[in-house]
């Protein structure tokens, strides 16, 4: 017998079968029930999610002959017939390759006769977004006066592209994608029935690529049986699909993690042996390092497609790193990603990327002696009649005076810090402190935040510039929990208001800067990036 391809062969018969589009099911079965069937249904959505399966096993549910209402019986000659696509009362029309005026002629010719041995005749047109014009408005005659004994069915993947007039006219489901859990699960048991063994990761390495389509995640593992034979190896899928080997991944962040510049030369070395792809390499390792802070400020669950002892291993590289350092690593490699896309001499980029990344760590530790400096300073300063201020003021300052919305109105200078929170009797850093017993995750963003102003009636923070959190409190419940927060520890009805923090740098190393405050910028990021220091700055020849 020749091979079933798996999607085939998996079509589901029943409702019940059908994975993730309950809220569609439900909804037909319950309408067949009760006897309330519209005459013209439309369903949407992305490819290979089931639209053409449910159309059909609706088909088959409305005409059964046998079945419990709801439940085609598969065995009946109608639904064995629409099953092989013989039956004359269903027929299936591809819109792509039926599109014109005469074919849709010539189907509303055919819906005046009775069906020949079935209840309705039943017409799924797949792809209906691809009629003609004058086909839509030749079948919209049709649905404005259905005779009693047709329904019809249609599907699209670009339901945009239909006529409202016909859109008006049709009860519309619109077809999810399937979450990946629910593939991994579905394919775990396609593996187990057919007698292949393959593990769970690299079933998740398939849903992955599937991106919420049944069918592709389906092919796909046909793709690999078909190379591999019934026992799949997890390599066998990263080679077939051209997939980066995730071994490979985790064991160049922890290098990376671990400052071992010498194993990242040898892991490139071998991947450019082994014939991948540099770029997609680049993107997969990307990739890690999010998913690395995800693990540090969220729950377990958004490392979907990763193993058990890989979410460990995750955590374990990320607890090395901490976030500060994670999202140091992110934003360099963001910013040599453009470079990387460019050029035609990716190994070499990417060498000389990963060995700065694997020394970013020692750059961090001399900023983390900044830092303690800066907050020693603070304290200094803070102490009545202390006339300087406090330097992560001066940086708020220099970057924030061009947003009028910093200055909350006034002309002058904003409010120092230690004065406004002097009021309130805590500060920032004491609020800081409270957020970290409170919420690990709240505070781990903060901590990377900028405070603008502190009065008994409002807290002005700015977004940090990277791009991974500054959007964490838009979600109006984190929002809201912060306020909370706030209220809770300042003792006032206290609100907090969000600004864009405008400073491009996606570092705070701000006494790094400030040590050359002479050059642009983009330039003094640069000397803090590679600890470097001016030798020489011959005017106007300072380029980036
Ligand atoms: N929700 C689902 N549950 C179980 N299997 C599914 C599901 N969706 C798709 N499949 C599998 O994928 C195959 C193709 O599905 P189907 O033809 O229904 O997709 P479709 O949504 O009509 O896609 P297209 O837009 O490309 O026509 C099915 O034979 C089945 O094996
Ligand atoms: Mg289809
Ligand atoms: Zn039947």
């Amino acid at each position: 017998m020749a091979y079933e391809v798996l999607a085939r062969k998996w079509r589901p018969q029943v409702f019940e079968d059908v994975i993730g589009q309950e809220h569609i099911t439900k909804t037909l079965i319950n309408a067949i029930k009760s006897g309330r069937l519209s005459h013209a249904y439309l369903f949407s959505g992305p490819r290979g999610v089931g639209k053409t399966t449910v159309a059909r096993i609706l088909a088959k549910a409305i005409n059964c002959e046998k079945g419990e209402p709801g439940v085609p019986c598969n065995e009946c000659p109608s639904c064995t017939e629409i099953t092989n696509g013989s039956s004359v009362d269903v027929q299936e029309i591809d819109g792509a390759s039926n599109r014109g005026i005469d074919e849709i002629r010539e189907l509303r010719e055919s819906t005046k006769y009775m069906p020949s041995s079935s209840k309705y005749r039943i017409y799924i047109i797949d792809e209906v977004h691809m009629l003609t014009k004058e086909a839509f408005n030749a079948l919209l005659k049709t649905l404005e006066e259905p005779p009693a004994h047709v329904k019809f069915i249609f599907a699209t993947t670009e339901s945009h592209k239909v006529p409202v007039t016909i859109l008006s006219r049709c009860q519309r489901f619109d077809f999810k994608r399937i979450s990946p859990a629910q593939i991994i699960d579905h394919l775990e048991k396609m593996t187990q029935r057919e007698g292949v063994e393959c593990s769970r990761t690299g079933l998740a390495m398939i849903a992955k690529q599937a991106e919420g389509s049944m069918r592709d995640a389906q092919s796909l593992l046909d793709q690999v049986i078909s190379f591999t034979g019934s026992k799949v190896e997890d390599g066998n899928i990263t080679e077939v699909l051209g997939i980066i080997d995730r071994d490979m991944i985790f064991e160049t962040s922890r290098a990376i993690i671990e400052g071992e510049p010498r194993k990242c030369l040898e892991i490139v070395d071998h991947i450019y042996n082994y014939g991948s792809d540099i770029k997609e390499f680049y993107r997969a390792l990307m990739d890690q390092f999010r998913n690395l802070l995800i693990s540090l400020i969220a729950s377990r669950d958004y490392l979907l497609d990763m193993s058990e002892s890989e979410k460990e291993e995750a955590a374990r590289q990320a607890g090395i790193a901490g976030s500060e350092k994670l999202q140091v690593l992110l934003n360099f490699m963001i910013s040599r990603e453009e470079d990387l896309r460019f050029t035609s001499h990716p190994r070499l980029i990417l060498e000389t990327t990963l060995i700065k990344l694997c020394h970013i760590g020692e750059f961090l530790s001399f900023d983390d002696l900044l830092k303690k400096i800066e907050s020693l300073e603070k304290r200094l300063t803070a102490s009545p009649g202390a006339g300087r201020q406090p330097m992560a003021d001066h940086i708020a300052d220099s970057s924030a005076d061009s947003s009028a919305d910093w200055v909350s109105g006034k002309a002058g200078k904003k409010e120092s810090k230690e004065e406004s929170a002097a009021k309130s009797g805590q500060s920032w850093d004491d609020f800081l402190s409270f957020l970290s017993s409170k919420s690990k995750a709240t505070y781990n963003i903060l901590k990377d935040w900028q405070l603008i102003k502190l009065t008994e009636k409002i807290i002005e923070i700015a977004r940090s510039s990277q791009s991974f959190s500054s959007t964490y409190f838009d979600d109006p419940e984190r929002y809201k929990l912060l306020e909370d927060y706030c209220r809770d520890f300042f003792k006032t009805d206290i609100r907090v208001k969000i600004v864009n923090n405008n400073q491009t740098k996606p570092l705070k190393s701000s006494a790094s800067q400030a040590k050359h405050p002479e050059l642009p910028p983009p330039v003094q990021e640069i000397v803090h990036m590679f600890q470097g220091e001016i030798a020489a700055n011959k005017k106007g020849g300072v380029k980036k």
